[in-house]
């Protein structure tokens, strides 16, 4: 017997689901974490087919899994299937975290507060009384709009090119602070100081259309995607002068810490998990 955490042994099983899966990080920002915190976490990637979720999570509680974060697209599908859901779960619409527990499946979202952490603590960016576009009204801009609200922005304006799916989203989050919904078109003379890409166009190398002289003096722009070139977004914002301009790198690792965290009681150290997949990512391309 030894006690190295990557004996599967003698570590405790979590797992990512989703479709696809076969390129995602998780498995390695878990594997440094369970380095850095010697807590004994062994992760895998587990590929599950269209409306199979339900037995898949069924498969790996009965082989004594203890958590799991679930991908695109099954977010919803995991909001559905768990016991009891986190206040930001339940708002969100969507888990991307199970803790399984003795006599239930506990459900949490932890991508909005991944998104906040990353903004505030690794960027340096406050929220607070700013003006903030958020671009896309689908399950990824609904699962952030909550923590950014808690965060008391001046106004958050959601664009979507479907604009009744951006006005419906903001009606949906009203009672949370100033949030309003509109399309690309209405954005007009409207200055901001923070615009987040939640829409999947830089996954198709595309770019909403966004007129120019949205950003307001000292503005950030914010891609919820990442690789290892700027997106289109991206390199659209530097040209129109954004003082801050990140991708979603740092808010997939704040997500998976606030997941370790629901399962182990303990939080990993980030910034250096950041710069570690930051240059295995330049390794890569
Ligand atoms: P997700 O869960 O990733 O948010 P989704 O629910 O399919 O996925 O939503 C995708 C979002 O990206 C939507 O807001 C979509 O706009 P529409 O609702 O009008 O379809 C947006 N989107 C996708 N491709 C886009 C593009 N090329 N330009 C602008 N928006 C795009």
């Amino acid at each position: 017997m030894t006690d190295h955490p990557h004996d599967p042994d003698a570590c405790d099983h979590y797992a990512v689901m989703g479709n696809p899966i076969a390129h995602s990080k998780s498995p390695r920002i878990h594997r440094l974490f369970a380095e850095q915190t010697g807590e004994p976490v062994c992760y895998r990637a587990i590929l599950v087919e269209p409306g199979k979720l339900p037995a898949a999570v069924a498969d790996f509680v009965a082989e004594g899994g203890r958590g799991l974060n679930i991908t695109v697209p099954f977010k919803q599908d995991a909001w559905q299937l768990v016991d009891r859901r986190s206040p930001r779960a339940e708002r969100a619409g969507a888990v991307n975290t199970i803790r399984i527990e003795p006599a239930e499946l506990f459900g949490d979202n932890t991508d909005g507060v991944g998104l906040v952490r990353d903004l505030t603590d690794n960027l340096g960016l406050s929220l607070r009384d700013r003006r903030i576009l958020l671009m896309g009204a689908g399950g990824a801009a609904r699962g952030v709009l909550a923590p950014l609200l808690e965060q008391q922005p001046a106004l958050v304006v959601i664009a979507n090119r479907t604009a009744q799916r951006a006005v419906a989203l903001a009606e949906a989050f009203a009672d949370l602070g100033t949030v309003q919904g509109c399309g690309y078109e209405a954005l007009g003379e409207l200055r901001f100081d923070l615009l987040i890409n939640a829409t999947a166009a830089s996954l198709q190398g595309d770019l909403p259309p966004l007129p120019d002289g949205l950003l307001a003096e000292g503005g950030a722009a914010y891609d919820m995607m990442y690789g290892a070139r700027p997106t289109a977004f991206m390199q659209w914002a530097k040209w129109q002068g954004a003082t801050t301009v990140a991708d979603g790198l740092g808010m997939l690792v704040e997500q998976a810490a606030e997941s370790f965290l629901v399962w182990r009681g303990v939080r990993p150290r980030t910034r250096p998990v950041i710069q570690r997949l930051r240059e295995e990512l330049a390794a890569d391309a």
